[in-house]
This record gives C-alpha cells, structure tokens and sequence, in this order.
C-alpha cells in the first residue's frame, strides 16, 4: 500500500475542479473528462486527463509503472470521494424509543425539554468506555466509508462536562489514527445544557469558555467550534459569545442555525464569518442573502428534515441567489440515524430542487469547503489528497436516482484503495494494511 494508482478508462471522470467553494451556477460546473484518467502518486494526485493522454505522459516520465495498482473503471464514473460535513458519530446508546414517541406525535423539541433526547445520549456516552466509544466509532466509518464518505468531520456535544466532551474529542483523534477515513473534529460542548445547569445557560456558557473551550484549544483537540442556536436551548446572543471566544483561541465557527424555529443563527454566521451555517430550515431571506454574501457556507441535512417530518431547506431558491451549499447527512442517534448519502441526495433532489450536477458539488468540492479543506481535497485536481469514489454505474447521475442505494463500487483513501464492493472485501483496517 504506497498510494501510487492509475485509475482510468473511465467513463465519466467527474472532476469537480476548484479550489474553493462553489457559489450559485458554478455548482452546476463538474468539469467532466469523457475516457478519462487519474494517476495518484505517493497518496497525491499527480495527473488528470483523457486516458491515452494521462498514460503516455506516465510512460514519458519514466517512473516505475510497476509500481503503480490499476483499475480499469470501463463503464463506470470516477468522483472525488464525499465530504460529510456534518455529523456526531461519537455517541454511547441508541434512542429507538423516543423515534416511536415521534411517531405517535411527540416533538423532538419537548423530548429534549422533558430531559430526554440530546440529555438521553449524553447520559449513555458520560457512562460509556473509551473503548466503547472507539469500537462503535469504527463501525459507524465502516459503514460511511462503502457510501463513498473519504471525509467526515465529527462533534462532540453528548459529554456536556468536561471530562466527557474530552474523551469525545480524544476518542476522534484515536479513530483517525485507526481507521482510514479521515476525521475532522469539532467541538460542540453547547450542544444542550446539562441538567446541572438547568436554566443558566449563561452560567454554563462560561463554564464552556473558562473550564473546558482552553484544553481543547491548547491541544488542539478540534478544528471548528458548533452550537445549537436555538429557541430555548442558546440564543443569538450566547452563540455570538462562544463563537467570538472560540475564534480568539484559533476555532473555525460552524451553527447549528435555524432549525426548529427562526432565531437569526443564519445572520449571526454571516456577521461573524462562520465557516458554515447548518440546517437553515427556518432561516429568513435576509440570513440566506448575508450568508451568500459573506461567502458563508450553507450547509444543508435534508435526511433530519425527513426523519423530524419539517419543512426541506430551501436550497434551490440559496443557490439562485447565488449562495453555496454543502449536503451532510447529520448523522445522529435522535433527529436522524442514517448516515446514507444515497438518501441524502435523493432527497436533495427531489424536495430541494437540487440537480445531480449540484449535489455532487454539494457532497464534494462545497462540503471540503464547509471544513475548510477545499485546497486540499473534494476535487480531483493534481496536487489534492488521492481520495476517489468509482461507480459501479457511468454516470454521476445514478446518484439520486437509485433512490437510498450505494452506487458506490470502490473507495480510494490517499491513493489506497480501501473498499471493494466487488470482493465485498473490507481493507478499512489501517493496522491489517
Ligand atoms: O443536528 N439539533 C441539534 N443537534 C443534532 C441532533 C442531535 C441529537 O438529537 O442527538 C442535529 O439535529
Ligand atoms: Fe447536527
């Protein structure tokens, strides 16, 4: 496993070139290569083209062919692997009830205000081991790997003390060094507030800023601080607060804006420069417009929206006004347990209004920006990290279409390939490599 692979003679190599986010009809840009080709050297992308370009300039360049795994990918299309920028894999229990309580009318909001909920989870993740955590972590990137994900940012926020949002964020830093698929943490120790802290939420704000935002930020536990800016969980004015603190000791911003009610968290994000504002379902015309303008990415879960029975995002309507949007699956134990970026984008497409070209914007390029890593990944561009989806199909466009199913046949992590579909083989064990 040395990183150097040739993919080609694919039938649709679906770039997604670019640097940065894509904003409003740029999404619509794939920079397809028909017949086209990938050479990955040492984990990076060395060269992009149409095949007998790609392999003539490789024999020109005198490196070791041998040396170098292939896959022919006739008939199959080739895509940068998917960024999910959202989720908080990192969870001790299940929440199967309250789904059933849902069902028969509760609201996911009174859950929560009755202890349950956010506080049910935090409950079972402050009581579970470390190895717990990790092994059930492994399991959940298995599974996010063989639906294409090479990229995962992860929060923590069911510790709520600062022993537990530690050993959260700790038990990410381990599964990065475990498991190929990468690991992108954020602290989001304003998840809820802890029944020690009922009704002070500006008191257990500080205790997040004095006792436990410094040893995340000293050791650089995380790279993005989130919180839940809601109507009776934190207001705009302690998600200001957080975020500006969070800021000064070197932590992007994400919120969690907008999503039961309309609050201002899309507006805050764009008064503050937030990396990404995410869910947005309740968010005015006035938040989308700042967000646009301050290149704030929209970050958009359309699989919560389903699983809580709300109203969709208004993606459409953010990307011709010109906004960029990212899709995430928000994979959860309560609002949404599903880390299916097939359903994701269906769902995208068929109450977003969003096009396939679009959505594969949204799950690459958009969402390696809503991390901040649109330099160094989301597209295939030479110089990028060597992360790359094949199809077992040839187009891009069986995406949405095959409605909740994998299209997906290999995932390639840094020039490794580390699912198979086709051997139904599992490389994802770094150790076993
Ligand atoms: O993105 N809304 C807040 N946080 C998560 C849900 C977390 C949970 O229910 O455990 C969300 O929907
Ligand atoms: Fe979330």
């Amino acid at each position: 496993m040395n990183g150097n692979l040739i993919i080609k003679n694919a039938s649709e190599l679906v770039t997604c070139s670019g640097f940065a986010a894509k904003k409003g009809k740029e999404m619509s840009e794939l920079g397809i290569i028909a017949d086209g080709a990938v050479v990955i050297e040492q984990g990076k992308i060395w060269r992009v083209g149409v095949t007998e370009a790609v392999m003539s300039e490789l024999r020109a360049s005198g490196k070791d062919i041998s040396g170098f795994t292939t896959i022919d990918a006739s008939g199959k299309a080739v895509l940068p692997g998917f960024v999910d920028s959202h989720t908080h894999l990192v969870f001790g229990g299940f929440r199967a009830e309250e789904f059933a309580w849902r069902l028969k009318g509760d609201s996911y909001m009174d859950i929560l205000q009755r202890g349950g909920g956010i506080l049910s989870s935090v409950r079972a993740t402050r009581s579970a081991s470390r190895a717990e955590l990790v092994e059930a972590g492994i399991e959940r990137l298995d599974s996010m790997l063989a639906f294409g994900v090479t990229t995962v940012e992860g929060k923590s926020g069911y510790g709520l003390d600062r022993e537990t949002e530690i050993k959260q964020l700790e038990v990410m830093a381990e599964l990065n060094k475990l498991h190929p698929l990468e690991v992108v943490p954020t602290f989001m120790g304003a998840h809820a507030t802890p029944s020690e802290y009922k009704g002070r939420e500006d008191a257990y704000i500080d205790f997040v800023l004095k006792r436990v935002l410094p040893e995340v930020a000293s050791r650089r536990l995380a790279e993005f601080c989130d919180i839940f800016c809601e109507k009776n969980v934190f207001s705009v004015e302690q998600s200001r607060r957080l975020l500006t603190k969070a800021a000064e000791s070197g932590l992007k911003s994400k919120i969690h804006a907008d999503e039961i009610v309309h609050l201002g968290g899309a507006e805050l994000s764009a008064e503050i420069g937030a990396v990404s504002a995410d869910h947005l379902l309740h968010a005015s015309d006035e938040g989308l417009s700042a967000m646009a303008e301050a290149n704030v990415v929209a970050t958009l879960l359309p699989v919560t929206a389903f699983s809580l029975r709300e109203p969709y995002a208004r993606g459409r309507q953010m990307i011709d006004a010109g906004g960029a949007v990212a899709l995430a699956t928000d994979f959860n134990p309560g609002s949404c347990f599903s880390e299916s970026i097939p359903l994701v984008a269906a769902l995208a497409a068929l109450y977003m209004n969003l096009t396939p070209e679009e959505i594969v914007t949204a799950l690459t390029i958009n969402g390696a920006a809503a991390l901040g890593r649109a330099q160094t990944m989301g597209s295939i561009d030479p110089g990028k990290q060597g992360d790359v989806v094949v199809l077992e199909n040839p187009s891009f466009r069986f995406i949405p279409y095959h409605i909740a199913v994998s299209t997906v046949e290999k995932v390639i992590k840094r020039g490794t390939l580390v699912f198979d579909k086709l051997n139904r083989r599992d490389c994802s064990n770094k150790n076993s490599s």
